[in-house]
Formats: C-alpha cells, sequence, structure tokens
C-alpha cells in the first residue's frame, strides 16, 4: 500500500483505498484489504465521481481537511463514506431528498458518526442551514437540471466566506438541447456570478458519463 498526492488516500497499483473507519464493513460491495493491521477500503471511481475525479488527476487541495462539509445528493452514502473515512473528527452534513435512498444513508450515519443525514431538498437550504451552520466544503453531486442554482444558493446559505467548493454537474441534467460546451461555459459564468473562482475543470469520462467536476473556492 502507498502514499498518493492526496492526504489519507492511498494506493496499490491503479486502485485506490481509504483507511476503513469501520473495520470489517463494506459500504457498497467494495474490497477491504489489511496490511500491517490497518484495515482499507477499495475506493471505486466507477462508484464514486470524487474517486474519478482523483484518478482524473485531481489537486491535493481538493481533498485538503476542512473543519466541516456539506454535502448535497448524499444518496446511499458511497462517496460520503469515503469522505467519513478520510475526515474522522469533521462533521459531514449530507443532504438527501429521496426516502429511499435517505434509509440506507441513516443506516450508514449510526455506524459512522461524524456522518450527519438530513432528510431535505437542497433547494431549501433555508430548511437545515439553522442545523449545519457555516461549513468550509461544499459538495454537491444531485443531477438536477437547476444544479448551478442549487449550488450557489448553498453557497449563500452555507459556506464560510473563505470556503471552497466541488460541483458534479451532470451536463445533460441542464439540458438535451444544447451542447455540452455551451452548457460548462453557462455553468462556469453562473457560478462567477456568484463571486466564486474556479480552480479546476475535469471531465469525469469514461467512470460517469457527461459529468464535469468543477472546483471552486470564494
Ligand atoms: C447521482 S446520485 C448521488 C450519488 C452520491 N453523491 C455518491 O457519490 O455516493 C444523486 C442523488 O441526489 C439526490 N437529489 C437529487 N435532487 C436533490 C435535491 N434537490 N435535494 C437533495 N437531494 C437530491 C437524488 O435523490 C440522488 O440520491
Amino acid at each position: 500500500m502507498e502514499t498518493t498526492r492526496w492526504p489519507g488516500v492511498w494506493r496499490d497499483g491503479r486502485e485506490l483505498f481509504t483507511r476503513n473507519a469501520d473495520p470489517g464493513v463494506k459500504v457498497y460491495g467494495e474490497p477491504l484489504r489489511t496490511v500491517d493491521g490497518v484495515e482499507y477500503r477499495g475506493w471505486d471511481p466507477w462508484r464514486s465521481k470524487l474517486a474519478a475525479l482523483l484518478v482524473h488527476g485531481a489537486p491535493p487541495e481538493v481533498l485538503a481537511r476542512p473543519r466541516s462539509v456539506l454535502y448535497l445528493g448524499g444518496a446511499h452514502g458511497t462517496t460520503a463514506s469515503h469522505l467519513s473515512d478520510l475526515w474522522p473528527d469533521a462533521p459531514i452534513f449530507v443532504v438527501e431528498k429521496s426516502p429511499s435512498s435517505f434509509a440506507p444513508l441513516l443506516a450508514l450515519a449510526r455506524r459512522r458518526t461524524n456522518l450527519l443525514p438530513i432528510l431535505a431538498d437542497a433547494q431549501l437550504p433555508e430548511r437545515y442551514r439553522a442545523d449545519v451552520g457555516e461549513v468550509d466544503l461544499l459538495y454537491q453531486d444531485v443531477a438536477q437540471r437547476d444544479q448551478v442554482r442549487i449550488f450557489r444558493e448553498n453557497v449563500e446559505a452555507c459556506l464560510d466566506e473563505r470556503g471552497r467548493g466541488v460541483l458534479m454537474l451532470k451536463v445533460r441534467s441542464v439540458t438535451q438541447r444544447r451542447p455540452a460546451v455551451a452548457i460548462v461555459r453557462d455553468s462556469r459564468a453562473g457560478l462567477g456570478r456568484a463571486g466564486l473562482t474556479i480552480d479546476g475543470e475535469w471531465s469525469l469520462t469514461p467512470f460517469a458519463r457527461e459529468h464535469v467536476a468543477l472546483a471552486v473556492h470564494r
């Protein structure tokens, strides 16, 4: 097991791993590997867009240790579980609007106490803003038509004035009728109008088709 440029992420050949905060337990069928008494969990770029972003060359700052995190679109907690491994001391608020996804997320959070699930619509940050407070990392993966507006409103509601964010933009959820490059250009402009600086843009092909990751800071 070798260290990588991302703090808390290990590599064995081409496979990425995080240190399992819940030893012996898999979250999504990922491989477990024990080396020198430490258990690691495979981090699959086909299942987690954040792992795909690392494979595509994200800089170490993308995984710089935050004080607290707001994660929009947690689903069953696949990616959130790896953040939980990476940052055991950081509260990670995970918003999910689908009750059927929320049930497994809640079960995961019972085992991983730094995951704080919230059953809510990310379009209405005023509903959870008081609970979340100010975070210094906003991560969003909701695959909705108005993804950029949702991101901007959550920046306004919950992101510290020196915070940073990662938007997993599903290009085809915005519209089917315009070229992908135009959608990405407009999305970048929309983030700029919210006072955000774009630090990087990465296509996630082939792991997540028609997805672009945008890293930003305030
Ligand atoms: C692609 S999945 C997220 C996968 C997850 N981020 C991961 O990597 O493990 C998108 C999730 O966003 C949720 N979602 C979509 N719109 C939402 C909204 N407005 N508020 C909260 N969650 C939303 C969906 O229910 C779905 O579970």
